[in-house]
């Protein structure tokens, strides 16, 4: 996503409740979502989509009211936006960053990262996770917490976005790793950046709905599966990851607003599963579940 070209954003003010329905709406139409807000001040969230081509209104308003059966659906600010110089906000926008053990930082950073931090190298663009979305840092945080008791022979980035979660793992365990999104777009960057981090050999990034991909269903079963995706995917997904996990396997999920964690973990409990650590950053709730040895 360099220069040239006109988006569309599409944004909402919202109470924290709303977020994950509206993230739902804005995701089938939008290269990117993005959710701010602080679960401390419950009403204060802003939600927002960049789409490549103008909303068709009525489709948008359609899956509004879908979401928000009660009448009650938010009115959306749709904006044209001109086209950015992603490199240049990059500057501004993405100052290196310190999660756990990983450095992830913009292409713009030349500094040495400090001594014994995972570096990882991104550049904002169209594909989700720069690391600073509290699900995200939820993720790598744990990743970082379990580590220690992992040997994976292979890793599932399930919804890889950047590419972030499945290169954070292959930098650590240095095995290989499929990584897939429904978003062809987001399996070219993930590619990409795997050859910038010096990873690409370990990182098979492809695209499909959930485990449909034939790659995804060959590699398995996975010692390691991320999936940071939403709640309501997640759930649908429950069975397929329990499927793709070997005995004794490692589940992190995230995506997950706190409120919508405790059917997350029925859905995988269901599976077989047990919840061994979770944590919340911004609100945003991470877990980790296993599968029985
Ligand atoms: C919140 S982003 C996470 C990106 C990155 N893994 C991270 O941790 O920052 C969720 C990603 O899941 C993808 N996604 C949504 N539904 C999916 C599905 N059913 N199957 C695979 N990917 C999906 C989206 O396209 C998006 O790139």
């Amino acid at each position: 996503m360099t220069g040239g070209r006109f988006q569309w954003s599409i944004a909402f003010s919202v109470k924290m409740d709303a977020v994950p329905f509206l993230e739902a709406c804005l995701e089938p139409v939008c290269l990117a979502v993005t959710a701010f807000g602080d679960s401390d001040t419950d009403d204060d969230w802003r939600v927002e989509g960049i789409a490549a081509d103008e909303p068709d209104r009525a489709q948008l308003k359609a899956a509004l009211n879908a979401a928000f059966p009660d009448g009650d659906a938010p009115t959306p600010v749709i904006d044209l936006i001109p086209p950015k110089d992603w490199l240049t906000e990059n500057l501004f926008e993405f100052p290196p960053l310190t999660v756990g053990r990983f450095f992830v930082h913009g292409s713009h950073v030349d500094d040495a990262p400090p001594l014994g931090m995972v570096p990882i190298m991104l550049d904002a663009g169209t594909a989700f996770g720069s690391g600073e979305h509290g699900s995200t840092a939820g993720c790598l945080t744990l990743l970082e917490k379990t580590a220690p008791r992992l040997k994976p022979r292979r890793v599932l980035d399930m919804g890889c976005g950047s590419g972030i979660l499945g290169i954070a793992a292959a930098k650590l365990f240095r095995c290989p790793v499929v990584a897939t999104d429904i978003d062809d777009e987001a399996a070219r960057v993930t590619a990409f950046n795997a050859d910038r981090n010096d990873v690409g050999h370990l990182v098979s990034a492809v695209s499909g709905p959930g485990y449909a991909s034939p790659v995804v269903r060959a590699a398995k079963p996975y010692d390691l599966i991320f999936e940071n995706i939403l709640a309501r995917p997640i759930r649908k997904l429950s069975k397929d990851l329990a499927r793709h996990l070997a005995p004794g396997g490692t589940a992190i999920l995230s995506g997950l607003l706190v409120r919508d964690a405790p059917l997350v973990i029925t859905a995988h409990r269901r599976q077989g599963l047990r919840l061994v650590r979770h944590m919340t950053i911004n609100g945003w709730r991470s877990l980790v579940m296993k599968k029985p040895g």
